[in-house]
């Protein structure tokens, strides 16, 4: 039987995450019954805390498994840029080069969710507040040539994009320059390509992979149609890796050492899902920790995995610890590959969670 290698070190790593930092404000409340002054319900307020989005999400989680972390991005000069810049300073991620920028807000995802007491909360309400043009020029200048100077420094690199304009040209190709130079540089995409060819690897979710190759997510249900998009997508990008998250269908690798048709692995997690938001930046931190302390990308993709099982049983963006790392990778080892009928057959299993 295959032996499964323990979790890796990743407290030796330095690692950088340059993006789009987003705060999650969840307002926690309690239902009290329906308003008479209109059809809706009335919630009682009971508490209100701030969490990490996005690129921000993505330092926390590479903090929490141990690596030294750099944020690298703007928030607005704004008490919720000032408390997610604290959120971050206190778990121990570097925010000497997160910028203030004024006039500029910091994008903020208000949760309205309710619970009564001892009953699992559930969400009532999105209020998304954005910033009309991304930060200006300047500060993504600096963030793009602190990108550069970080060459031979870091283990490794996250670009996370959130579409809020902080991945431009400039930083893409900051980016791949460090690839170049021998930097694992992973990029969870969203809306840039462009200056982004030569990255290590890419962390899509299907839709990303759909609307980045102009075919439906439906159409990649099918296990041809996802491992023809995702050749698509890696000859465009000339990345070494793409790894495909298919929320509860677990994740697809494609590239170097891979089959045609991929690799692939169910998702993980044991217990109820609780809240997937975020699960995607787990992924994408953990892949990218994993390449950089030398793992093989399948087993770095059983890492991601096994990890963003962890985060979704959480409520609201979550990290995984290596302890909880450890527990979540499964015992067992590489499990046959599963049925071609099943839609997670889309590619050969390299062991289910
Ligand atoms: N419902 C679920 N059940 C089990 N695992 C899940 C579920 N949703 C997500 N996951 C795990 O999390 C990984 C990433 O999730 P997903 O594909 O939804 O990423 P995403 O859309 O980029 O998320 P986000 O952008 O919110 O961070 C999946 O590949 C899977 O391992
Ligand atoms: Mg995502």
């Amino acid at each position: 039987m295959a032996a499964v290698s323990p979790v890796p070190r990743f407290d030796r790593l330095r690692v950088a995450v340059a993006g789009d930092m987003i705060a999650d404000h969840y307002v926690v409340t309690e239902p009290r019954g329906l308003s008479r002054e209109a059809p809706v319900m009335v919630l009682r307020h009971r508490s209100e805390y701030l969490g990490a989005g996005g690129a921000a999400n993505v330092a926390r989680n590479l903090r929490a498994l141990g690596a030294n972390t750099l944020c690298l991005g703007a928030v607005g000069r704004d008490a919720t840029g000032r408390e997610l810049s604290q959120l971050l300073a206190s778990e121990g991620v570097g925010v000497s080069d997160l910028h203030y920028v004024a006039g500029w807000t910091t994008p903020t995802k208000t949760r309205i969710v309710a619970a009564e007491p001892r009953r699992s909360r559930q969400q009532v309400l999105r209020i998304d507040r954005e910033p009309d043009a991304p930060a200006d020029a300047e500060t993504r200048a600096r963030v793009a040539s602190r990108v550069r100077a970080l060459a031979g420094e870091i283990d490794a690199l996250v670009v996370s994009d959130y579409e809020y304009g902080a991945v431009d040209l400039d930083l893409a190709r900051a980016a791949v320059e460090l690839a170049r130079g021998g930097t694992v540089v992973v990029l969870d995409p969203r809306r840039q390509l462009e200056g982004l060819d030569g990255v290590t690897a890419l962390t899509p979710n299907v839709g990303e992979l759909a609307r980045f190759t102009a075919r439906s997510p439906e159409r990649l249900n099918d296990p041809l149609q996802l491992a023809r998009a995702a050749h698509a997508l890696l000859s465009k990008i000339r990345a070494r890796w793409l790894l495909v998250t298919r929320g509860n269908l677990g994740m697809a690798l494609y590239g170097e050492g891979c089959p045609e048709d991929g690799l692939s692995v169910d998702a993980s997690g044991t217990g109820n899902v609780t809240d997937v938001s975020g699960a995607g930046d787990t992924a994408t931190a953990v892949f990218a920790l994993a390449l950089a302390a030398g793992e093989e990308p399948p087993q770095a993709m059983r890492l991601a995995n096994a990890a963003s099982g962890v985060v979704v049983m959480e409520h609201g963006t979550a990290v995984c610890t290596p302890e909880q790392l450890a527990l979540a990778l499964p015992l067992s080892p590489a499990a046959p590959p599963s049925s071609p009928s099943s839609p997670s057959s889309s590619a050969r299993t390299v062991g289910s969670s």
